[in-house]
């Protein structure tokens, strides 16, 4: 099969033969369909995060399951199906707690034995357990969720991480409340996906931050309230201005340390700030020790503590109901070969999302 292949940071994707091997165990082989480009993977590329070359990376797929392992109840050849990062097992104390997406013990591949993807017997990383810029994946039947049929995989595609991260991040991690005031830093695909999510739970304003006039106006289109640009305010003045003193809770979808300490520094006393983008390794975060004697709280979100198998078909159903937009969040659709332009576009602040299509 042809995968996109990493050889290492700032250099681009090459498209080149991998193999795939058949599934064992409880693993699923499914025929990618659709695979969104999240930031998550431009940060590898920018080498703003540390991986081992050579690996195929795409996190963000849909697609149709072609074969099964022996030890697989869950799916069957010809299921449409999302594959999510947060393998679970289903036994662990975070599992059993209902906090999947932290499970402490992923099941995975026997390291020992044949690794799942390679080239002339020689192994390749299967980034986030899932390896989505590829023609198939083999995943773990923990690592995914069954579809409606007439689910289009384009948008299915989008809710594999970036619709789950920022809808999550606001009903699941901050858990909002109605009426409350959002800030949402960064409106790319998580961002925006924030942004519907305090659509749906009811907020009272919705301020998006961005510093690109694309951007704000899709969230504008999204269900943001309100815009600030911050490439020509400050946007912690802007916020408390328009809050009457600090907003209630504030979500950072960039993985800018800056824009994490605004997002604190913007609360009003009590508030949360949840921080989803991933702050590059090493770096530290400052906040202003007195502010929490205002009850000002941070917290981060992974992959919108979800409980993906129950998350996920309810976003469908937002989808379905015109409440959750997801077609309206492709700005752009290409070929595997085109991932390297994705990333390109992703830099330059052309695209919500662009989505790789395999059919
Ligand atoms: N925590 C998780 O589980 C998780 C999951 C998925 C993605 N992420 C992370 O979330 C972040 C966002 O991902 P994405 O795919 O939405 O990226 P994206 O590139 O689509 O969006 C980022 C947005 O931030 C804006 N931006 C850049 N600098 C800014 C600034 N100084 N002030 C305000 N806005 C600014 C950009 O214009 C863009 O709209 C990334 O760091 C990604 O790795 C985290
Ligand atoms: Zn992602
Ligand atoms: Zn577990």
């Amino acid at each position: 099969m042809k995968a996109a292949v990493f050889h290492g940071p700032h250099q681009d994707l090459t498209i080149e033969e991998v193999d795939i091997a058949e599934p064992i165990d409880k693993e699923v082989l499914v025929r990618t369909v659709a695979s969104g480009v999240c930031h998550s993977d431009l940060h590898f590329v920018d080498g703003l995060y540390p991986l081992r070359p050579p690996a195929v990376l795409g996190h963000e797929a849909a697609g149709i399951v072609e074969a099964v392992g022996p030890n697989v109840t869950y799916v069957r050849p010809g299921d449409h199906v999302i594959g999510c990062l947060s393998v679970f097992c289903g036994q662990c104390d975070q599992c059993l707690t209902g906090h999947t997406n932290l499970c402490s013990n992923r099941p995975d591949r026997d390291k020992s034995g044949p690794p799942r993807l390679s080239q002339n017997g020689k192994p390749l990383i299967q980034f986030a357990s899932i390896g989505g810029y590829a023609e198939q994946m083999l995943l773990h039947e923990n690592g995914i969720v069954k579809i409606d049929d007439d689910m289009p995989f384009d948008s299915a595609a989008l809710i594999g991480c970036g619709v789950t991260t920022g809808l999550g991040a606001v009903l699941n991690t901050a858990k909002i409340e109605p009426g409350s005031t959002v800030a949402v830093f960064g409106a790319g695909g998580v961002g925006l996906a924030a942004i519907q999510g305090a659509r749906i739970a009811g907020a009272r304003m919705i301020i998006a931050v961005d510093v690109n006039e694309f951007k704000l106006g899709t969230a504008m289109e999204l269900g943001a309230t309100h815009i600030v640009d911050a490439s020509s305010r400050d946007p912690v003045e802007a916020l408390r201005d328009m809050t009457g003193g600090g907003v209630d809770y504030t979500f950072e979808a960039i993985g800018l340390k800056k824009a994490a300490e605004q997002c604190f520094d913007a609360l009003r006393p009590g508030g949360t700030a949840t921080i989803i983008g991933m702050i590059p390794v090493g770096e530290k975060v400052e906040l202003d020790g007195h502010a929490f004697l205002t009850e000002k709280k941070i917290q981060g979100s992974s992959m919108g503590s979800n409980r993906f198998r129950v998350d996920m078909p309810r976003y469908i159903d937002f989808y379905r109901q015109g409440r959750l937009k997801l077609d309206e969040m492709i700005t752009r659709k290409g070929r595997l070969p085109d991932v390297n332009e994705a990333f390109r576009a992703m830099r330059a602040r052309e695209v919500s999302r662009t989505v790789l299509m395999f059919d």
